[in-house]
């Protein structure tokens, strides 16, 4: 069985009514889809492990990746998809490790969306499209801006993955920009 990426999306659909925890999965979707073409590897893929990453987390927070795992093994997923999912709850919810690329860029851009959203939304233009990285930066030690956006993950992430921050936040905005109206920072026009 080879995930497709409309079902995913219905799938994600069946579990989670909460807009903000959809427009969380449409932006770490582009984002994987972004770095996937950076890296030369497969958007299609890394998009549909990016947008179901947190399948199970409205109806069981508390079995956060655990339910993902039983839900995606009984819609018969395959196990390399399953586990670059639940590698994104390394340490926290998970003792999968990420090793391949796909799950290090998880892995660290799935609280930086959190943080680049926050920093959107206090801009009057509440756009994207005028978002400069020295913006998400000068946030980044506002400790208790964003506080759900745990910095000390994404900079472990960064660190496996070898690229600076300054990197990954830019082309994470990048990435963003690309589904910018439909997780609602495209502006008020
Ligand atoms: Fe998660
Ligand atoms: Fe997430």
């Amino acid at each position: 069985m080879k995930p497709i990426r409309d079902e995913a999306f219905a799938l994600l659909l069946k579990y989670n009514q909460s807009e903000s925890l959809i427009k969380h999965a449409l932006s770490v979707e582009a984002v994987m889809r972004h770095f996937a073409s950076i890296f030369l590897e497969d958007p299609v893929k890394w998009g549909i492990i990016g947008l179901v990453h947190d399948l199970d987390y409205e109806k069981y927070p508390e079995q956060h990746c655990t339910m993902t795992r039983k839900i995606l093994e009984q819609e018969n997923w395959p196990e390399d998809y399953i586990r670059s999912i639940v590698s994104h709850g390394w340490g926290i919810c998970s003792d999968t490790e990420p090793v391949h690329i796909m799950e290090k860029v998880l892995y660290t851009i799935d609280e930086l969306t959190g943080l680049v959203t926050a920093s959107v939304l206090i801009r009057p233009s509440k756009s994207l499209f005028d978002m400069e990285l020295k913006s998400v930066k000068k946030k980044w030690n506002i400790r208790n801006f964003a506080a759900g956006a745990n910095r000390e993950i994404i900079e472990k992430g960064a660190a496996m993955m070898g690229r600076d921050l300054d990197f990954i936040i830019q082309e994470t905005i990048n990435g963003m920009k690309t589904v910018a109206g439909s997780i609602g920072l495209a502006g008020e026009a």
